[in-house]
């Protein structure tokens, strides 16, 4: 079956009982044991797991070509649960570029779970090599990575972490399962922050991980869930996998819409510098190419001067929504560095686009009224 296809039924066979298309939202905390006092139907407890987020992990599997899948309340609880289910002792490269909150666990969570971790550009091969530690390592990957859009090979990083026995986990939130398969190309575990494209109308948070295998990284996860409660809750899996059904057609649209920003910025003189994978000017297009089909929604891009003129062209923008996240329909812009906070290693002159769905003209004019 082709991947659009799967989008549109994976985890929707119809309705048992009533023969119905849509699939019934269960809200029931708990389930009718057996007379032995077994789950009489496979589920017993909400937080273990309940029928909509099965038809959600059922979905997620499929089209990552994982062999199984799990669903979390949030992007930052299923990385969590991935990391708190690690041996002690293990060692997490971490690259230079990436989503705040796991930068921030490192930081601050790191050393109490157990872990050591180093931070290194994931493009540089030997650097990654070099930064291993011990026999016990996971390379965290981001590609295309948030907020500066670096892409790395995850073919090369997956045979590289195989060699010396560790484990590659890949955020693949920005790309999605539609432009980008880590799990085909090698990596172990992907992750997806389901806030985001896959549920694509800024309305649910949520988060999944896809496992490449059955294996006891997936148990110890799945008990790791089970015991600290980041489950996801059976409307958000519910809105998830309403979600994932309109994704291919939304990053068609996403991808070509942010293809007309990032050109139209790449010829401003106030703009300083575009990051966006399918550019040719990217540094690292040729890899984009080789590993995704198109090169999504986001972008970024640096103002002219310094934090008050990309604040300026920010408050200027109409259609463009000042405001966090991404993945929606609709386009939001967003001084990264404000919301990241003092911490913060992006520059001060970055914006982060998350491009929507409107027609890119206006899209296109609400930036050049901006930037004027
Ligand atoms: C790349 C990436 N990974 C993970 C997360 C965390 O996801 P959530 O906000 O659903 O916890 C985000 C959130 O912005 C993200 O952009």
């Amino acid at each position: 079956m082709r991947f659009e296809t799967m989008l549109v039924h994976a985890g929707g066979h119809v309705d048992e009982e009533t023969g119905a298309l849509a699939p019934p939202i269960h809200l029931s905390t708990t389930f009718e044991r057996d007379v032995e006092g077994g789950p009489s139907r496979g589920f017993s407890y909400v937080r273990d797991g309940n029928p909509t987020q099965a038809r959600l992990e059922e979905a997620l599997a499929a089209i990552d070509e994982g062999a199984a899948s799990l669903a979390f309340a949030s992007g930052m609880a299923a990385g969590a649960a991935l990391l708190q289910a690690l041996p002690h002792g293990t060692h997490v490269v971490l690259p230079d570029d990436c989503y705040y909150g796991f930068r921030a666990l490192a930081e601050e969570s790191f050393a109490k779970w157990g872990l050591t971790s180093a931070v290194v550009a994931m493009e540089d091969l030997d650097a990654v090599r070099a930064a291993m530690r011990g026999d016990a390592n996971v390379l965290w990957a981001e590609s295309p990575s948030n907020p500066l859009m670096k892409i790395v090979d995850l073919a090369a990083l997956a045979e590289l972490a195989h060699a010396r026995g560790a484990r590659l986990v890949v955020d693949g939130t920005f790309a999605t399962p539609a432009l980008q398969r880590p799990l085909a190309l090698g990596a172990d575990v992907v992750l997806h922050s389901t806030t985001k494209y896959l549920g694509g109308h800024s309305d649910v948070q949520g988060g999944a991980l896809v496992f490449a295998k059955h294996d006891a990284l997936y148990a110890v996860t799945e008990r790791v869930r089970e015991l600290v409660g980041g489950v996801a809750s059976p409307f958000n899996a519910w809105l998830i996998l309403r979600g994932l059904r309109t994704l291919a057609a939304r990053m068609r649209v996403h991808s070509e819409n942010a293809a007309a920003v990032a050109e139209f910025l790449a010829a401003q003189p106030r703009v300083e510098a575009v990051f966006y994978p399918g550019l040719a000017s990217h540094p690292r297009h040729d890899v984009a190419r080789k590993q995704m089909s198109a090169f999504g929604g986001m972008l970024s891009f640096l103002v002219r001067g310094g934090r008050s003129e990309a604040l300026a062209v920010a408050a200027k923008t109409r259609l463009f929504t000042r405001a966090t996240s991404l993945g929606g329909v609709e386009s939001l812009i967003e001084h990264r560095a404000s919301s990241e906070g003092p911490a913060s290693r992006t520059p001060q002159n970055l914006l982060r686009v998350s491009v929507g769905l409107e027609h890119p003209q206006d899209l296109v004019d609400d930036l050049r009224n901006a930037l004027s």
